[in-house]
């Protein structure tokens, strides 16, 4: 009866053991899929954004990203908050900015200027050429 017990228990064990590693590595595995479909879903989630912002048309763009980017020196309608003009921002009316090309602002969002911030690491290509063409009209809306 011992003797049987004896012999019994260690096998009993071991598959314990063996099945207890597997659920491990099962738990494990599971983990491992759900980071995998969080970052599955992400991703889908990051083209499903830049597919409608494309599709929202380049002056949305444009005005969308400069509301949420730079009023806070340039100010909704462009003519500079208070932290802007210490900063030194031009009013983008004004003829200096207006007579800028199109290339030549992208340029200076993408790489910034003296106190004016890089752009093109935080900004897509569509959005800085947006914002290029939504600082143009700028110098038809006189105020
Ligand atoms: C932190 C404040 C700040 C933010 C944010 C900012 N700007 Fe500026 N911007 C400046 C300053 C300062 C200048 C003047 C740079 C200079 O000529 O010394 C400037 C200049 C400009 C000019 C005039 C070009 C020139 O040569 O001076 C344009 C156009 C412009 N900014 C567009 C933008 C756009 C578009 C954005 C949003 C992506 C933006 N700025 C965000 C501060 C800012």
């Amino acid at each position: 009866m011992l003797d049987k017990g004896k012999c019994v228990s260690p096998s009993k064990v071991s598959e314990n053991a063996a099945g207890s590693v597997s659920l491990r590595r099962a738990a494990r595995l599971g983990t491992m899929a759900i980071a995998l479909g969080a970052m599955m879903v992400l991703a889908l989630a990051v083209s499903v954004s830049t597919a409608s912002a494309k599709g929202a048309g380049n002056e949305d763009l444009g005005a969308k990203t400069f509301k949420t980017t730079c009023v806070m020196c340039h100010g909704e309608d462009g003519t500079g908050t208070p932290t802007g003009k210490a900063l030194k921002a031009p009013d983008l009316h004004s003829d200096a900015v207006q007579k800028m090309t199109e290339a030549q602002i992208a340029e200076q969002i993408s790489n910034g200027k003296n106190s004016m911030p890089p752009f093109k690491s935080t900004l897509s290509k569509e959005q800085i050429q947006a914002l290029a063409k939504y600082v143009h009209t700028f110098g038809k809306k006189h105020k």
